[in-house]
């Protein structure tokens, strides 16, 4: 990939962030009114046998839907067409009138099926902790999608399947520009395989590894992106809880999807209080690490480590040595030395991300994320223009033919 804003290379080569959960703290799982037929699979004695409580049966992951709603009609891409032929094969986008009632979100209308079969898998383009993603086409369009294959016996393992009925039940809710869009789920005795659109730019990761840093510019938009999805999740009762740049995705235009909603939640408690500590070491707020509760604003100071690291080249926390906790006593600390070139705005505003003193981070003052949204080093950012993509991207990603990958080094 070309260095697009004439920087060296990083002599930093730091290994990708691996996201982690804590197992000794465990939530509930919100039962969601209003989600699709239910398959409940049951967690294989031997392994649910130790687990502190017994693992729920993945009530959430639902049999396959093809699912659209009336907003769909504003999204570029194309469902891919089903075996099982919904009413009908192209028929409009479904629009419902039901609300969730947690988070405020239309309901939407289920319909069609997928199976393995109604794709071509052709390449893995990334792994993570929890799953194996891979580039996949409709063999029925002909579109490219991506696939997120969970094995069933390692979710349930390392005690993931609330996180995995989590993932499945936010991003079937949620439509946003900046957010990856799910078309549908479905499962084999042995795997759950999320169908979503595919990104082709890659990891926000891999481009400021390649960059270092980011000029200034440069991070303010993507950082604007971001603050405008985590916005749109915690106005709808989500906490994300797993920023970092592996998790950003540039898409074809230039402009970034959120993925990875393993650890997104819906907060059913009405003071929005989450117990589990889950996440990426670098990107913890020192509240979760004390483990006596948190709220989404965990989100805001993930965004100010990830507004760092784009303008740093590094997270302000960080330390060579494996030993994560090194890295945590240096978050408890809380000590955070700003290099010189930072402006002066924008580590004003990571000041007042980076505290751990919750009565001063924005984001979970009276009011909320406006003081992110007013902050001055945002001043020339028009947020209804950004949310409409009218603002240029920094970086187009250089792509050949639909379904070009290039930009993934994943190798098999
Ligand atoms: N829709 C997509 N389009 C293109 N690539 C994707 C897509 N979704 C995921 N990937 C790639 O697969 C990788 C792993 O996906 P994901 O982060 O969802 O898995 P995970 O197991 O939950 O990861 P983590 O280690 O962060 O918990 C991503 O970092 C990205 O490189
Ligand atoms: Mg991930």
């Amino acid at each position: 990939m070309p260095n697009l804003f004439g920087f060296h290379t990083d002599k930093h080569e730091k290994a990708a962030h691996k996201s982690q959960e804590n197992e000794s703290s465990k939530e509930t799982a919100p039962s969601i009114p209003g989600t699709a037929e239910v398959i409940h699979v049951p967690a294989p004695a031997a392994v649910a046998k130790g687990s502190a409580a017994p693992a729920p049966a993945m009530s959430a992951l639902t049999q396959a839907q093809g699912v659209l709603s009336a907003s769909d009609a504003s999204h570029a891409s194309t469902a891919p067409s089903q075996s099982v032929p919904a009413s009908s094969p192209s028929a409009p986008p479904v629009a419902s009138n039901q609300v969730n009632p947690l988070t405020g979100l239309p309901v939407r209308s289920l319909k069609g099926r997928y199976k393995l079969d109604d794709f071509s898998v052709l390449r893995t383009i990334g792994t993570g902790s929890f799953g194996r993603v891979h580039l996949v086409r409709s063999v029925h369009n002909q579109r490219f999608y991506a696939i997120k294959v969970l094995r069933k016996a390692h979710v349930v393992k390392m005690k993931q399947v609330e996180h995995a009925n989590n993932e499945h039940q936010v991003l079937s809710m949620v439509r946003h520009p900046f957010l990856v869009n799910l078309w549908g789920t479905f499962q084999d005795p042995t795997f759950l395989y999320l169908v979503m659109d595919f990104v082709p730019g890659g990891e926000l990761f891999t481009l400021l590894r390649h960059s270092r840093r980011f000029p200034a510019q440069v991070a303010k938009f993507y950082i604007s992106e971001v603050a405008l999805a985590i916005d749109f999740l915690h106005k709808h009762n989500i906490v994300y809880r797993d920023l970092k740049p592996e998790n950003i995705l540039i898409a074809a235009d230039g402009h970034l999807k959120l993925i990875d909603f393993g650890f997104a939640k819906i907060t059913t408690q009405s003071n929005g209080m989450c117990w589990t500590l889950c996440g990426t070491p670098d990107y913890l707020a020192p509240e979760i690490i004390r483990a006596r509760g948190y709220n989404s604003s965990v989100d805001w100071w993930s965004v100010g480590v990830l507004l760092f690291e784009m303008l740093a080249g590094y997270p302000p926390f960080y330390t060579d040595d494996s030993n994560p906790i090194k890295l945590y006593e240096k978050i408890l600390a809380g000590y955070v030395q700003y290099p010189s070139f930072f402006e002066v705005g924008a580590k004003d505003l990571l000041k007042s991300l980076l505290t751990a003193d919750l009565s001063k981070r924005f984001g979970n003052l009276a009011r909320g994320s406006r003081d992110i949204f007013s902050h001055m080093w945002f001043a020339e950012i028009d947020w209804d223009c950004l949310y409409r993509k009218e603002i240029p991207a920094p970086y187009v990603p250089q792509l050949g033919i639909q379904g070009d990958a290039s930009q993934y080094v994943y190798k098999s």
